[in-house]
């Protein structure tokens, strides 16, 4: 098998992360609900993985450090503590149903900036001119489907100048591309454990940098238990219900060989395999590819075909063992923006366990099929 979807999900996981998985599932029980030994390994677990993610993303506080169920999860507490109904929100032309469906749900007005793929300088304007009046704005890092990196520090550095909240979906550059807070510095970061990651499905994060805000969910926190609403402080207010303390630890792993193997490392190997695939495809006519006209900026590579159905191509590719997704990958506003709305695309994204030899053989497979 060559697996090709890293993002959706990283299939491919460092064993240690499944070590640490399998030895807190069998020692931990609820974490800050007992002091007893199982319950107190896994408060330990959920305190290691707050710290862990702070340290790796310079977020100065492990107490806002707060873990979801993944990036949906995570973007719908933000979008849920700041939504404010009848108000305008500014979203970038390339976000995920993720942020549009709860945005509309939440009864927001959007304004969409920046239609054009890879074209930092109109969606910047963009952003620049319908900041003014919104109430709040989310933008993606990169882009789910195309890998365009967007300018996120340019875009955070607009929302303080208008003093609009900015909620950040890091769901495809959390681990791989650089995420500084102190760059964003910006109200809320909402990403998944299971991609760039490396952790395991089931598990998100979301830096809460903006201290207010109503719960998504209420419930049980294990603190302050005879208050009929929930905690004031972090991680509580956000965090009810049991928590996942294996999926903690695991990603405390992940950030562990991550910060290993070097985060700049990983993304230079991604990189690289995703040149390599854009070499190999660049020449066939009946390929159309999405990327930047310089460097490719990330591990995730877009195509479609003139002669072939994206969805019968990728099921064509499965059937050889070739892991890829296509269609509109749950953001059909991205590929409005790209002009690929009716067909969608094949991806292709590339993970710090692929290799070149696994391109060629995927290429070469590719261009038979079509
Ligand atoms: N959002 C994930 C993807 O891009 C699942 O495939």
């Amino acid at each position: 098998m060559i697996y090709l979807d890293c993002a959706a999900t990283s299939f491919q996981k460092p064993g240690e992360v499944l070590r640490a998985y399998e030895r807190t599932l069998l020692s931990a029980s609820s974490p800050g609900r007992g002091s007893y030994a199982p319950a107190m390994r896994a408060s330990v677990a959920m305190l290691a993985a707050r710290e862990a993610a702070a340290a790796f993303f310079n977020f100065p506080d492990p107490e806002r450090v707060v873990m979801t169920m993944n990036a949906t999860h995570a973007l719908n507490i933000a979008i849920h503590a700041l939504a404010q109904p009848g108000r305008r929100a500014v979203i970038s032309g390339f976000e995920h149903n993720s942020v549009v469906r709860p945005l509309i749900a939440s009864g927001m007005e959007l304004s969409v900036a920046g239609r054009r793929l890879f074209d930092d300088e109109s969606l910047l304007r963009d952003f620049r001119i319908l900041l003014k009046g919104a109430s709040l704005a989310v933008s993606t890092h990169v882009s789910n489907v195309f890998g365009y990196v967007l300018p996120i520090g340019e875009i955070a550095r607009l929302c303080r100048q208008e003093g609009v909240p900015l909620i950040v979906d890091a769901s495809q550059s959390a681990g791989v591309i650089e995420l500084d807070w102190h760059e964003l510095n910006c109200a809320y970061v909402a990403m998944p454990g299971h991609k760039s990651l490396l952790g395991v499905p089931g598990s998100g994060l979301l830096l809460c940098g903006q201290k207010q805000g109503t719960p998504l969910l209420f419930g049980g926190s294990g603190s302050d238990s005879r208050q009929k609403t929930m905690p004031d402080y972090y991680p509580d207010r956000f965090e009810a219900g049991t928590q996942n303390a294996p999926a903690a630890a695991a990603l405390s792993a992940a950030i562990r060989y991550i910060t290993k193997r070097g985060r700049k490392e990983i993304e230079r190997h991604e990189q690289e395999l995703c040149s390599h695939m854009r070499q190999l495809l660049q020449n066939r006519e009946e390929l159309q590819l999405f990327c930047p006209e310089g460097e490719v900026q990330s591990g995730v590579l877009s195509f479609r075909c003139s002669t072939l159905d994206c969805e019968e191509i990728a099921a064509r590719l499965g059937e050889a063992g070739i892991c890829v997704r296509a269609g509109l990958h749950c953001a059909p506003l991205a590929h409005e923006s790209a002009g690929t709305i009716a067909t969608g695309t094949v991806r292709m994204s590339f993970s710090p366990f692929n290799t070149h030899g696994e391109v060629e053989a995927a290429a070469a497979k590719l261009i038979k099929i079509i």
